[in-house]
Formats: C-alpha cells, sequence, structure tokens
C-alpha cells in the first residue's frame, strides 16, 4: 500500500499558507541543487527543476507528465522553458486546488493516486520528483517488498511513454541507521507523524527496480544540498514562529521545528540522501 490519500494529505493540507511562509516563491517542496556558494533557495530550485528537464530531454515540442507534482512548481518551470503541454499528478486536494488558482496556460493537472492514473495519450517525457517515497510503507519494506513496489511504479510509468522517452526522476534516500535512541526516534517521528504511510528507498532498491524498464543514463546524489535545503526552510520558517504559533497551534510549530531541525541533521550525518537519475525507456 501507499500513503493513502489520507496520509498524503496529512503531509501536505495543513494548509497552503502555512507551507507558502517558508518555502520559496513557487514551493518546491523538494531538494534544491545550490551550484554556486551564493545560490540562493530560490536559484537553488530553478537549478534542480533546470536539472530534470534537461535529463528528461523536455523541448517546447513536448507533452511531459510531472508524478507528485506539489503546488505544481516545477510544471511552472517547464512550461516557462517551453514545453507543449505540462501535466501532473498530486494526491493531495490543497496542492491541486492551489494548481489551478495559478491558472498557468498548457498546465493540467489531476487529483489521482497514480495507480489510477490512465493518460489519453503517450508521453513524450516523465519527471517525478521525490514521489517514490510515499510508495512503500516501513512494514512493507520489513517484509521484503520494496523493490517489487517500486519496480511496479517503473513498470506503470514506462507505459505511458513514446519510445525512447526519457524520465527526469528524483528521490530521498535512507542511507545510515542513526546511533542513538534520540536520533532513531526523531526519524521516526519525522516518518510517522509528517510523512505518515511512507519510507525512503536505498539507492540500490531504486537501482535494482528500474530494470527491465528503465536504463540509467546518469546519476548524481545530492546529500549536501539537501542539507542546505532543508537549513533554509528551519531558518525561514522559524522566522515566522510567533505568527505561526498563533495561527496554527503550537502543535504544528513544535512538530515542523522538530521534524526541519531533524532533516538537517540527517543529511549532515549521511542518514538520509538524495538522488537525481537521469533515465532512459528501454524499447527493447
Ligand atoms: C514531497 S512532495 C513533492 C512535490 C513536488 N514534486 C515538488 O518537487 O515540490 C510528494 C508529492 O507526491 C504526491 N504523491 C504521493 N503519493 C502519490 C500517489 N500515490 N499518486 C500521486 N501522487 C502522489 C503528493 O501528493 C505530493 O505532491
Amino acid at each position: 500500500m501507499t500513503s493513502t490519500k489520507r496520509e498524503v494529505e496529512v503531509s501536505y493540507d495543513v494548509s497552503n499558507e502555512f507551507f507558502r511562509l517558508w518555502l520559496d516563491e513557487r514551493m518546491h517542496y523538494t531538494c534544491g541543487v545550490f551550484e554556486r556558494d551564493t545560490d540562493t533557495l530560490e536559484q537553488a530550485q530553478v537549478n534542480k527543476s533546470r536539472i530534470l528537464y534537461d535529463y528528461a530531454e523536455c523541448s517546447p515540442d513536448k507533452t511531459v507528465l510531472d508524478i507528485g507534482c506539489g503546488w505544481g512548481a516545477n510544471l511552472e518551470y517547464m512550461v516557462h522553458r517551453g514545453v507543449k503541454a505540462a501535466h501532473g499528478i498530486t494526491l493531495s486536494s490543497a496542492q491541486f486546488e492551489e494548481i489551478n488558482a495559478r491558472n498557468i496556460p498548457n498546465l493540467r493537472a489531476w487529483c489521482t493516486d497514480y495507480k489510477d492514473f490512465e493518460p489519453a495519450e503517450k508521453y513524450d517525457a516523465l519527471v517525478s520528483i521525490e514521489m517514490i517515497d510515499h510508495l512503500c510503507s516501513p512494514e512493507q519494506a520489513n517484509q521484503g517488498k520494496a523493490i517489487d513496489i517500486y519496480r511496479e511504479y517503473f513498470r506503470k510509468t514506462a507505459q505511458w511513454v513514446k519510445p525512447g522517452a526519457c524520465f527526469g526522476f528524483q528521490a530521498i534516500l535512507r542511507n545510515r541507521v542513526p546511533r542513538t535512541r534520540a536520533d532513531i526516534a526523531d526519524l521516526k517521528f519525522t516518518a510517522d507523524v509528517i510523512f505518515p504511510g511512507g519510507l525512503n528507498p536505498r539507492l540500490e532498491e531504486l537501482v535494482a527496480a528500474v530494470n527491465p524498464y528503465w536504463e540509467i543514463v546518469t546519476l548524481e546524489t545530492r546529500r549536501t544540498h539537501y542539507g542546505k535545503t532543508t537549513a533554509e526552510w528551519l531558518r525561514r520558517m522559524r522566522q515566522h514562529e510567533a505568527h505561526i504559533r498563533a495561527t496554527y497551534g503550537d502543535q504544528i510549530f513544535d512538530e515542523y521545528d522538530r521534524y526541519l531541525s531533524t532533516c538537517v541533521r540527517a543529511f549532515a550525518n549521511h542518514w538520509s540522501s538524495d538522488v537525481q537519475m537521469k533515465l532512459r525507456h528501454i524499447d527493447v
């Protein structure tokens, strides 16, 4: 079972205005790529989208699907840089409303589970940014089902594309288990309370699961970049502490402070990482 719609809404439906306070202006909720020391969070998010657009070999004549498209930030990037049409799917009603409110030309979104999505036509390219982290629960991973679940995702998505299509893919990774009980408890809190129903994959599980549907053309890990991204989210959120406590309550502020602080330590200590991959459809 993936994160259910209800579980996804725990993660993303606190309030669009809450996330707008501390994410970048377009509301990317994933790892940015800091290419220069001077890069802002906003620039890092544009860099991330640029890399994935290039990995997916997007161009103005192509129609592209973003699987797990959040509030539409990456869809917006693709439309502005140049695609024939940008389609997105999300499981969160609040995100779906935000995408529609932005009213971007050549952009269409659906609020649906990817398992139920049936595209009218095959896509030229795919992008997915940290959506696969919702597909396998900790219980399923303990039962040894992770690779099969990820392989089913890569099988299904491979059916949605034309021959030779490329896929700009990004995922959070789980690397090492922390050493102290307090750190393990913080990671468990993040998984159970902030992102219920999901678990970050291991890199080797993804590498195994893409076969026999996709060839890995390029693979880059982004651990330190996620450390910087989450540190910036935490810094911005703390700037709004009084407002968040007054508007959303102490519990929301305290939980998000604990989660983002844990993320910063997770990337610094190699408990977690992030990967970007360029995948090419295997046609034969
Ligand atoms: C961490 S957010 C990333 C959002 C966006 N890609 C970004 O970069 O900001 C994960 C996204 O995956 C979506 N998602 C999770 N499970 C899904 C499923 N089974 N089907 C479709 N979307 C799903 C969530 O609704 C959310 O939009």
